[in-house]
């Protein structure tokens, strides 16, 4: 259906040689529409919602300045390791009463369920190559952390030293792993989980990692998954550390997504069902990341484990809140599924501390 709103922003941005309009999706928070051109390459028009997990969204502009150039920085950021792997034209605009992006379209893409193993693997080792060229550049921002627009340009939350930063880092996942075990939970392998975390963070201190601008939204319906080709849309883009963040594209391929397949807002794509499609297309980043590079690897689940243990804790304090928010609910589920994940969670750590 051709709303008023595209309507407007097709006016706005001038387009006339239009050839159709379709809406192609729709997420938490846009509205998606795929503008076909009769001379040129199609274009799409992601229009904000007026309401995200029921919220109204007020107008904020630093905000969705924040927001929409962070993504145009980690596009072109992007579009330096690899053609095609983003939007290569990436525009917004912001108005209190419509709020839009405009950029490539990147295709249809397939759905993860659709997909045999081979090609998941294919397509994970094609982001493995991706995200280890893009996690050695030089990001260009200054700081650390969550991105900030300052009225002029980006910059990361934090300002301390970087070997500062790594060291709290390596401190917040020791801290964590010792209220895990401070909990009333009935853990039979404390001593593994204890004596395998702080293995980890004593050779990770003396290791730091490089700051790379890293993608925290990896989710299948962020990724266009081409016959060859796959890219990558929608990015929540931050100042981390590199190899972190390789380890937690495994995370969300191996477990998280499966972890959280009964949540409400992640139902309707039956992640558990496709296990297998996932786990591989981990497996095929691994084998792109690490470039036949063992010691690498090892970092990397490594990284996995402390994602996991993260995750952990997070359940755990969930479960523990008197009351859990309607976006919560929709994210997380109600408090029989943040239980029932928590085991999973406490499961999946001990055996990746045995195993690894
Ligand atoms: N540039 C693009 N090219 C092709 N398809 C796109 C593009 N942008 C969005 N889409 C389609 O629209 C869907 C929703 O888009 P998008 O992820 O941008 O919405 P969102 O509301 O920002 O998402 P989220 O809920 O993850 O925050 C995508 O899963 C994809 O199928
Ligand atoms: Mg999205």
């Amino acid at each position: 259906m051709v709303t008023e709103d595209i309507k407007y922003a097709i006016k706005k941005l001038k387009i006339e040689d239009i050839d159709g309009i379709s809406k192609i999706g729709e997420g938490a928070w846009h509205s998606v529409y795929r503008i076909k051109r009769k001379m040129e390459a199609d274009i799409v028009i992601r229009i904000k919602k007026e309401k995200a997990y029921g919220q109204l969204q007020e107008f904020n502009e630093l905000d969705l300045k924040t927001e929409y150039e962070s993504s145009k920085a980690y596009y072109e950021l992007a579009n330096q390791c690899s053609v095609n792997i983003c939007p290569s034209f990436f525009s917004y605009f912001l108005d209190e009463s419509i709020v839009f992006t405009v950029e490539s379209f990147m295709g249809e893409g397939k759905r993860i369920q659709d997909l045999t193993n081979l090609e998941a693997y294919t397509l994970g080792k094609k982001l493995g190559y991706f995200f280890r060229d893009m996690h050695g550049k030089e990001p260009g921002i200054k700081g650390f952390g969550n991105l900030l627009w300052n009225g002029k340009q980006l910059e990361g939350s934090l300002k301390q030293d970087i070997a500062h930063i790594w060291q709290s880092d390596n401190n917040y996942y020791e801290n964590v792993m010792y209220k895990l075990i401070g909990t009333d939970l009935e853990l039979f392998n404390k001593d593994i989980i204890v004596e395998k975390i702080l293995t980890i963070i004593k050779k990770r201190r003396g290791n730091q990692q490089s700051i790379a601008l890293v993608n925290q939204d990896i989710t299948p319906e962020n990724i266009i998954f081409g016959c060859h080709n796959v890219a990558l849309i929608d990015p929540f883009p931050k100042l981390d550390f590199n190899l972190k963040y390789a380890g937690y594209f495994v995370f969300c391929y191996k477990f998280l997504l499966m972890a959280y397949s009964n949540a409400p807002r992640y139902q309707k794509y039956h992640y558990k069902d496709h296990y297998e499609a996932l786990s591989k297309m981990a497996d095929g980043f691994i084998y792109g990341y690490i470039d036949v590079n063992e010691y690498l690897y090892k970092q990397i689940m490594d990284e996995y484990i402390l994602w996991t243990l993260l995750e952990t804790y997070e359940n755990y304090e969930m479960l523990h809140k008197e009351e859990l928010s309607y976006k919560t609910l929709l994210q997380m589920g109600d408090k029989d599924m943040i239980n029932q994940r928590l085991e999973m969670c406490l499961e999946q750590l001990v055996k990746l501390c045995k195993t690894n």
